[in-house]
């Protein structure tokens, strides 16, 4: 099953052809440069950029499968084109379904949409160990992005169940707040871990926001936090290095250790014995050095996709649509409203696609 996968969601502009779990090209471009200035995506920049660069990006997906000199002619080989039909942007979602929907048509191809947090929790069929695949399910998985913090039962391709969810900000978000509250550069994640590397976890105790007795999450209070210690520091930007480090290396622990610790705590409650975690925040090593050790600890296995495959990519909704495409779902002609709180169902609920 050769799929194309088109995910312009967010800031990246992205296409990937995936032949069944086997990835043959993967384009990313990112606006980051873009969104730089503002420390924060710019809807409206986010949407022209996707509609400037979208077709070359295609383009090259498919150079990228089919070896060069082929191009978009060569869409005919496919067996499906899949896009990410929400959450996200409403305007950056419209860019690639459109494009996504057009390329189906001029080359006779079925057409998917995908729930964009399907495609990151079902990432990791993507391992290059192909044959323990089937053996994955059930899991629990962690998507920890700049859009979500969410924690699903995957029980199968097709079949989750929502366990619980942020009540307000999503972990990423809060790391690019704090970066930004830092004066450090956009996109924050990863510049809170890297200054985080000079810094001591324990410098300053924030709050743990566990929530007990729910498996929803709750990062404002954390955010606020941080906020008033830096404000009560009685410094002012640009802050002094030690000082930054000593923050961004506490606040990355207070984060960290609440993800892992609602995390294993609903696997045990489910009695899940895996655990997966997706999304941009799980290109933190910190998340995966202190989750692999903890779950160690529980007998419990823990798995990430890899580092380039937990950001925004395309190869995971090429995937996605794959698996659904051999279903035999796809979508009708008037079913394809791009949905920016696109929720995420069950395969057996038509409500996203028609069979
Ligand atoms: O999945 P993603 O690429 O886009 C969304 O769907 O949101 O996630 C982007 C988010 C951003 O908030 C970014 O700061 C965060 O993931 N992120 C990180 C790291 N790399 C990216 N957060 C913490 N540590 C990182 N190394
Ligand atoms: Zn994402």
């Amino acid at each position: 099953m050769l799929v194309l996968g088109v995910e312009t969601s967010c800031d990246e502009t992205a296409a990937a052809v995936v032949d069944g779990g086997r990835i043959l090209s993967n384009v990313v471009s990112s606006q980051a440069d873009i969104h730089e200035a503002y420390s924060g995506v710019v809807p409206e920049l986010a949407s022209r950029a996707h509609m400037e660069r979208v077709a070359a990006v295609m383009e090259r997906a498919l150079r990228g499968a089919f070896g060069a000199g082929s191009g978009l002619a060569d869409a005919r080989r496919l067996d499906g084109v899949a896009f990410t039909q929400g959450p996200g942007l409403a305007g950056a979602l419209l860019v690639g379904k459109v494009a996504a929907q057009t390329l189906a048509w001029a080359a006779g191809l079925p057409l998917v949409g995908v729930n964009h947090v399907e495609a990151h929790a079902l990432s990791i069929g993507l391992a290059p160990n192909a044959a323990s695949r089937r053996r994955l399910f059930p899991y629990l998985a962690l998507i920890v992005s700049g859009g979500h913090t969410d924690l699903l039962r995957v029980d199968a391709p097709g079949r989750y169940r929502v366990i619980g969810r942020t009540r307000d900000d999503a972990a990423g978000e809060v790391f690019d707040k704090v970066a930004k509250l830092l004066g450090l550069p956009y996109p924050g994640g990863p510049a809170v871990e890297r200054l985080s590397r000079a810094g001591d976890p324990d410098a300053v105790r924030f709050p743990r926001p566990y929530l007990r007795g729910t498996h929803d999450f709750s990062f404002s209070g954390l955010k606020t936090a941080v906020l008033y210690h830096v404000r009560g520091s009685g410094l002012r930007a640009p802050y002094p290095r030690r000082f930054a480090a000593d923050v961004c290396a506490s606040f990355q622990e207070a984060v960290v250790e609440t993800l892992i610790e609602k995390t294993l705590s609903a696997a045990r409650e489910l009695a899940l014995r895996r655990v997966v975690v997706a999304g941009g925040v799980a290109a933190n090593s910190r998340l995966r050095a202190r989750f692999f050790s903890r779950a160690r600890g529980e007998g419990l296995s823990v798995l990430f996709p890899a580092m380039s495959l937990c950001t925004d990519n395309a190869a995971m909704v090429a995937y996605a649509g794959g698996l659904k495409l051999r279903r035999g779902l796809r979508l009708r002609a008037g079913r394809f409203a791009a949905d920016p709180a696109l929720p995420i169902t069950s395969w057996g609920n038509k409500s996203i696609t028609a069979a």
